[in-house]
């Protein structure tokens, strides 16, 4: 269906597009029974899928990338859709607009999107609002939750840490897991953050609020591909000291090698042209360090996932591939999991 669909979907602004299938799936998330027809029709519950990871316990490895669902405002679907875990954010402690439009482009030929949202979300203290209402209608969320914070455009870079605190401490109660991103090529100086002397102050002031709470939750960091080997190895040697529980790997690239469309704009670039960096990536990740890695960029297939799991990823998340594939990506993902009598 979704084969038949996609020309009209492709055919229209691609954040508009976004913004109508999420208006969809939020109204199909609210209508349980809705909800629960998704679930049997594209969830692939199976015990050999489970894994844990950092203390979470999770019903398949492949999760969805932050991003799509920056203000959790169709929490329950990604459940039904058959994900074993939802990153909601970036979420900024101030409510902002993000950069003009037009801000997303797809590239069909590459099976790519470049976007320079920067950041548009509804704030922490919305977001927590949010969270609660689908706690009270619809329970605990079935799979893991985690809660992507970014830094807002009108904070400095020098009162970055406060920024990432207030959100925090804003949402704490409601992620299983949290990720401080530094790595959104879209907010001016954000990247800045991966530098040693001012990731050292913000990993410091965010596990100091982490190590103060009565239940300890974990707390990764997402990074970018464009870093090199020795700029690595400092964020390796950061993330050990101050108890980062795990990796996200990768965020957006701003190279545009291997493109085969001639485009001409600014943004972060995802999807297939990115596979072979995020591979690199976690080949370097997983020689150098012991802790778990959750690997992303240019996921959309059993295949590209099985190839992480097997060079050592705990987890995966997939942004653009959904948008390529469909609702019933995570179904072929999980049947291909399971091996060639589940595919078909
Ligand atoms: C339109 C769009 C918006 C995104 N927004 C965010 C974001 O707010 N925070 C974040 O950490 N990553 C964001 N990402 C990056 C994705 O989470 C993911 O790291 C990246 O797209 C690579 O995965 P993919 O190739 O499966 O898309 C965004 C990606 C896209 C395409």
């Amino acid at each position: 269906m979704y084969a038949l669909l996609k020309p009209l979907l492709f055919s229209l602004e691609p954040e508009l597009v976004h913004d109508l299938v999420m208006k969809g799936l939020a109204l199909t998330a609210r209508q349980k029974p809705l909800l629960e027809i998704v679930r049997r029709y594209c969830a692939v519950p199976d015990s050999r899928l489970e894994v844990t990871a950092f203390g979470l316990h999770f019903p398949n490895p492949v999760g969805l990338a932050a991003g799509m669902d920056k203000n959790a405002l169709a929490l329950p679907i990604w459940s039904a859709l058959g994900f074993g875990f939802a990153e909601v954010g970036s979420v900024t402690a101030h409510a902002q607009p993000g950069n003009p439009p037009p801000r997303m482009f797809r590239l069909p030929s590459d099976e790519a999107i470049i976007n320079r949202m920067g950041f548009n979300n509804h704030g922490a203290g919305m977001v927590a609002q949010t969270l609660g209402r689908w706690q009270r209608s619809h329970g605990q969320p079935r799979v893991p939750l985690g809660i992507n914070l970014g830094k807002s455009k009108i904070t400095s870079l020098e009162d970055a840490p406060s920024d990432y605190l207030l959100s925090l401490a804003r949402l704490w109660e409601y992620g299983d897991y949290f990720v401080v991103n530094v790595s959104s090529p879209n907010t001016p100086g954000l990247r800045e953050l991966q530098d040693k002397a001012r990731l050292e102050e913000l990993l410091g002031a965010v596990m100091g609020f982490v190590k103060l709470q009565a239940h300890a939750k974990p707390l990764l960091l997402k990074i970018a591909p464009d870093l090199s080997e020795s700029q690595l190895m400092e964020i390796l040697e950061l993330t050990d000291r101050h108890g980062v529980a795990g990796i996200i790997a990768t965020n957006t690239t701003v190279s545009r090698d291997g493109l085969k469309t001639n485009i001409e704009q600014a943004g972060g670039l995802s999807g297939k042209p990115l596979k072979t960096r995020s591979l690199e990536v976690l080949r370097f990740l997983r020689a150098h360090s012991s802790l778990p890695i959750v690997s992303v960029g240019g996921i959309s297939t059993a295949d590209d996932v099985r190839e992480r799991l097997e060079l050592g990823a705990a987890l995966v998340q997939v942004y653009t591939g959904f948008v390529y594939e469909g609702p019933l990506m995570m179904r072929a993902i999980t049947r291909g999991l399971l091996g060639p009598a589940q595919a078909r």
